[in-house]
C-alpha cells in the first residue's frame, strides 16, 4: 500500500524511514516533509494545515494508511475529516486529542481517573488566580496555559512573585494567546523526567520502550527549554517493573477514562512522567509520538510499524504479536541551529552528512533542513537528530558524537552529555 505521513521534523524522518522498511509498503509521501524525507520517501507539498488538499491527494494516490506527526492537525480534526471521507489513518480525532490540546481537560481526566499527578487548580479569571497564590504559602509552583502553546505554555517557578508574574503574562497579557484563557496553577514536582509512548486502538495498549528527552537547551539541563535537544531509549529510570506499574496504574485507566467519556483515543498516548520519590506522576500527555524520543524508538523497533499503525487505525491492534526490539540502546543528539530555541538564521548549507552516513548503526534524522540549489541547508532550528545504537549507552553515545563530528555548518552546536542522565 501507499502511506501517507504528515509533518516535516525528525519524528515525520525517523516514521518515514521506518515505514519505508515495510514489505508491506510501496511508496512512502511526506506531506510536506524536508531534505532526508525527500531522499527516504517522496516530498509532496501539501501544508499539514491543507486538509482538502491532503485528502485530495490522498484519494488520487490511493494512500491506504495515513500517519500524523504533529499534534496542531490532531487538534484541529485532520482525523475526523480524513475518517469521513472513508480513508485510514492513525491518530486520535479531535475529541480525544484534547488530551494534549487542552491541560484542562488532561488534568480533569487524570484526577477523574485517579491517575498520579500533580496537584493543581484551574482559573478562568487571573484574579482568582492571584488571590490564591497570595494566599497560599511561598512554595515552587508551575503556571500553565491550557491550550497549545507549542510547548512554551509552561512556566516553573520557584517562588510567588514569579509565579504571579507568571499568570500575568498567561492570563492578563496573553502572550499565548486564546491557550491563556484558562491557567491552571500546579504543585511543582521534583524528579527525573521519562516518556513513556503506548500505541492504544481505544482498548488494547502496546506499550513502546521507554525514553529519556532532554528539553534544556544547554548540558546539565540549564538554560532555556526547548522541543528536546536528543533523547535515548531505554531509560535505567524506568526498569520492567516500573514499566508495568505505569501501564496498570497510569495507561490503563487513561484509555478507559476516555473510552468511558466516549472520546475513544486510537494513536500514540505518550506520557510525560516524572519519577518522584513517591514514584511516576505524569507532567502531561501528549496525543502523538514525541519528537526526538521517537528517533532513538524506530532505531530500536523491529516489528513492522506499518502492522502496528493499520492495525490501531483499524481498531484491531489485540491481532499484533508482542513487539520486538533491538536489545541495544539508541542515542539521538539534536544538532541546532545557532540562535535557537531563539532567534536563528537559515540557509547554512550542511556539509559531512555522506561521511556520517557510512557510520556503521548510525542513522542521520533530518528536522529542519531543507534542498536548495542541489545542497541540502538549514532551515529550522532543531536540523539534525543523529541517531546511533551501541552495545551498552555510552557505546551509543559514543557513536552518535562520533558521527555528530563528521558534520559541520555556520553555527552548529549540540547539547554535548545527552544520555549522561541515564549514569547517575
Ligand atoms: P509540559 O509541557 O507540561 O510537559 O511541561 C514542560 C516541562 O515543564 C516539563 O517537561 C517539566 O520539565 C516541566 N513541568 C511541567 N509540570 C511540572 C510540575 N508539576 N513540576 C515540575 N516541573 C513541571
Ligand atoms: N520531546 C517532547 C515532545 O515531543 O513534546
Amino acid at each position: 500500500m501507499n502511506v501517507l505521513i504528515i509533518g516535516s521534523g525528525g519524528r515525520e524522518h525517523a516514521l518515514a524511514w521506518k515505514i519505508a522498511q515495510s514489505p508491506r509498503v510501496r511508496h512512502v509521501f511526506v506531506a510536506p516533509g524536508n531534505a532526508g524525507t525527500a531522499a527516504d520517501a517522496e516530498n509532496i507539498e501539501i501544508p499539514e494545515s491543507d486538509f482538502v488538499g491532503l485528502i485530495r491527494f490522498a484519494k488520487e494516490t490511493q494512500v491506504g494508511l495515513t500517519v500524523v506527526g504533529p499534534e496542531a492537525p490532531l487538534a484541529a480534526g485532520i482525523v475526523d475529516a480524513f475518517e469521513k471521507e472513508g480513508l485510514r489513518i492513525f491518530g486520535p480525532n479531535k475529541a480525544a486529542a484534547e488530551l494534549e490540546a487542552s491541560k484542562v481537560f488532561c488534568k480533569d481526566l487524570l484526577r477523574s481517573a485517579d491517575v498520579p499527578t500533580a496537584d493543581y487548580h484551574t482559573f478562568r479569571d487571573p484574579a482568582r488566580a492571584v488571590r490564591f497564590l497570595q494566599e497560599r504559602e511561598d512554595v515552587p509552583m508551575v503556571v500553565k496555559a491550557d491550550g497549545l502553546a507549542a510547548g512554551k505554555g509552561v512556566i516553573v517557578c520557584d517562588h510567588r512573585e514569579q509565579a504571579l508574574e507568571a499568570v500575568n503574562q498567561i492570563a492578563r497579557e496573553k502572550v499565548f494567546g486564546d491557550a491563556g484563557n484558562r491557567v491552571i496553577v500546579e504543585e511543582r514536582l521534583h524528579g527525573q523526567e521519562a516518556s513513556v509512548l503506548a500505541i492504544t486502538d481505544g482498548r488494547t495498549i502496546v506499550t513502546l520502550q521507554p525514553a529519556q528527552d532532554h528539553k534544556p537547551a544547554y548540558d546539565g539541563d540549564t538554560g532555556p527549554n526547548t522541543g528536546g535537544m536528543g533523547a535515548y531509549s531505554p531509560t535505567p529510570l524506568v526498569d520492567d517493573k516500573t514499566l508495568h506499574w505505569i501501564e496498570e496504574h497510569v495507561l490503563v485507566p487513561t484509555v478507559h477514562a476516555l473510552k468511558r467519556m466516549r472520546r475513544p483515543f486510537r494513536g500514540v498516548l505518550y506520557a510525560g512522567l516524572m519519577i518522584t520519590n513517591q514514584g511516576p506522576k505524569v507532567l502531561e500527555y501528549n496525543a502523538r509520538f514525541g519528537d526526538p524520543e521517537c528517533q532513538p524508538l524506530v532505531m530500536r523497533l523491529k516489528t513492522d510499524l506499518v502492522d502496528v499503525l493499520d492495525a490501531a487505525a483499524r481498531g484491531e491492534l489485540d491481532q499484533i504479536a508482542p513487539l520486538e526490539w533491538d536489545p541495544r540502546p539508541a542515542v539521538c543528539v539534536v544538532m541546532a541551529s545557532e540562535g535557537y530555541p531563539g532567534k536563528y538564521a537559515k540557509g547554512h548549507p550542511i556539509r559531512g552528512l555522506e561521511e556520517a552516513a557510512k557510520l556503521p548503526d548510525v542513522k542521520v534524522f533530518h528536522a529542519g533542513t531543507a534542498v536548495k540549489d542541489n545542497q541540502v541547508v538549514t532551515s529550522g532550528g532543531r536540523v539534525l537528530g543523529v541517531t546511533a545504537l551501541g552495545d551498552s549507552i555510552p557505546k551509543a553515545k559514543l557513536a552518535a558524537y562520533t558521527a555528530v563530528k563528521k558534520i559541520r555548518w555556520d553555527g552548529a552546536w549540540c547539547r554535548k552529555d545527552i544520555s549522561d542522565k541515564a549514569m547517575r
